[in-house]
């Protein structure tokens, strides 16, 4: 028992069966479509379902836009101008449309789900004939058969935002797959949209994403990335379960050689958790712990709920429990009220917490959150200038930590070759997220290797392989 909704089953089934029905007229494959994603690992894993759909409904996937007969844009409106770029891209779509009046454009995802933006899109571009929000994929098969039958539809977010098990997936990936262990957030940061377009935390049960990676294992996939907005508060809302539990639980799944999981939240990464990172063997040692900031007076005003101290000391713990653990974060600079002095503190816990990487931004007021409407809002150049500021302080950090490495020997998932420099030049990455580049065959791609790291190099590792 769970207090998760999720959509009755009946309802996935008339979904399907509408799919189905949709197959037949489509079928056989006559018809394309081609899904552009922007933002993050969320919005991979919803187009990988919105393509498994459309794959059910007998659409195959187009080699190039230009040939498509049914083009969708996942969008995100988390930071920077991502709307300005999106209308340009969606008015550029007016010509093929005009030359193939059959061609369906779409637009979905995060923005979709911003105050007023679905009829805005539908009013401002007479091509668009399918707009819809992040929780209502499930419906896509009705929603095709309007547009196919000449209507304009626009759905966005049902009040309930709640889950759909069982639809169909299309990942293109076969050595590695994304899993959702949750849906929404909580924590309503001040500068955050995600908790506005995304709904409130949901957590998936620990059966179903246990039978999903059962599966997935099943079918050749060796590395697992579990994610949610804040995996550590995963089964909050269930009667039992906890991350640490369903780290335990996915384990020893069979043929699983690598469990990840992202993003984790400072406030909720608890003992059992690191205890659960230390001590099963699959579980990868590598945490992406946001800092946002490394000053309380911002941490505080971002709604954080956690000090800098606090998030040294997990930082601390997480070391001493599993010695070759990396850590990677993500940086605002520029947060309304942010001074030179308190940005210093960003840049010293940088230099103190040695991360392996660091997603940098320059804050980006989002309308209907907290944030944006503060008062002291940081001028444009000076946002600008702290940035350059810290990456050049984390791009010193990452060759200093890199050099920590000669001699260092792991095994590597190969993820391809460099083919710009050398067709035989692998690349790949140790569980805790290093990546190395070494010789080796092409073919090799997709299987793991052990390597040994003989030099650093800015941005990586190069390295050989060892036994055989
Ligand atoms: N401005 C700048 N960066 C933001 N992020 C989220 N919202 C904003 C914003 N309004 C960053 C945070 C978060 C990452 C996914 O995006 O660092 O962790
Ligand atoms: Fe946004 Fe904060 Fe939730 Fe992350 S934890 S999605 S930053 S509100």
């Amino acid at each position: 028992m769970t207090n998760s909704k999720y959509i009755p089953e009946e309802e996935i089934q008339r979904q399907m069966t509408l799919c189905d029905a949709l197959y037949k007229e489509i079928h056989p494959r006559h018809l394309t479509f081609f899904v552009e994603t922007f933002g993050c690992q969320m919005n991979v894993r919803d187009s990988e379902t919105i393509k498994g759909i459309l794959f059910r409904a007998g659409y195959s996937e187009s080699e190039s836009k230009e040939t498509a007969d049914l083009i969708l844009f996942n969008t995100c409106c988390v930071r920077d101008h991502a709307e300005k770029r999106l209308m340009g891209n969606i008015g550029a779509l007016r010509e093929q449309k005009e030359a193939n009046p059959a061609l369906i454009v779409g637009i979905c995802g995060c923005m979709m789900q911003q105050e007023g933006m679905a009829k805005k899109i539908l009013k401002r571009f007479p091509h668009v004939s399918l707009v819809f929000g992040t929780n209502v994929v499930f419906r896509l098969p009705q929603m095709l058969a309007a547009v196919l039958g000449g209507e304009r539809v626009a759905l966005t977010n049902e009040e309930d935002f709640a889950i759909a098990e069982g639809l169909p997936q299309l990942r293109d990936n076969v050595r590695s797959a994304f899993v959702n262990i949750t849906f929404g957030c909580n924590n309503y940061c001040t500068y955050c949209i995600v908790p506005f377009v995304r709904g409130r935390e949901r957590s998936r049960s620990m059966a179903d994403i246990r039978t999903e990676v059962e599966a997935l294992c099943a079918n050749g996939i060796t590395e697992i990335t579990l994610l949610g907005q804040n995996v550590n508060s995963y089964a909050n809302d269930l009667e039992e379960g906890s991350f640490a539990e369903l780290l335990t639980l996915l384990n020893d799944v069979s043929n699983l050689k690598r469990l990840r999981f992202m993003s984790s939240h400072p406030k909720d990464l608890n003992d059992d958790v690191i205890m659960a990172i230390a001590s099963n063997s699959h579980v990868c040692h590598h945490v992406h712990l946001p800092v946002q900031s490394g000053n309380d007076t911002i941490l505080k005003r971002m709604n954080r709920k956690y000090t800098r101290a606090q998030y040294l000391e997990i930082i601390r713990k997480l070391r001493a429990a599993v010695p070759d653990i990396e850590f990677t974060t993500d940086i605002i600079v520029g947060f309304p009220g942010e001074t030179e002095e308190m940005f210093r503190d960003t840049l010293s816990l940088v230099e103190e917490v040695g991360f392996a990487a660091a997603f940098t931004f320059a804050y980006s007021p989002r309308v209907g959150t907290a944030a944006a409407a503060m008062h002291d809002q940081v001028p444009e150049e000076v946002k600008k200038r702290r940035l350059q500021e810290l990456n050049a302080l984390q791009v010193r950090k990452t060759v200093e930590n890199n050099a920590k490495y000669i001699g260092y020997e792991g095994e590597v998932l190969i993820e391809g070759c460099d083919v710009r420099t050398d067709e035989t030049l692998l690349y790949g990455k140790y569980p805790n997220i290093k990546m190395v580049y070494f010789p080796g065959n092409p073919d090799r791609v997709n299987t793991y290797a052990k390597v040994r790291v003989l030099r650093p190099s800015k941005n990586s590792l190069i390295g050989e392989e060892i036994d055989g």
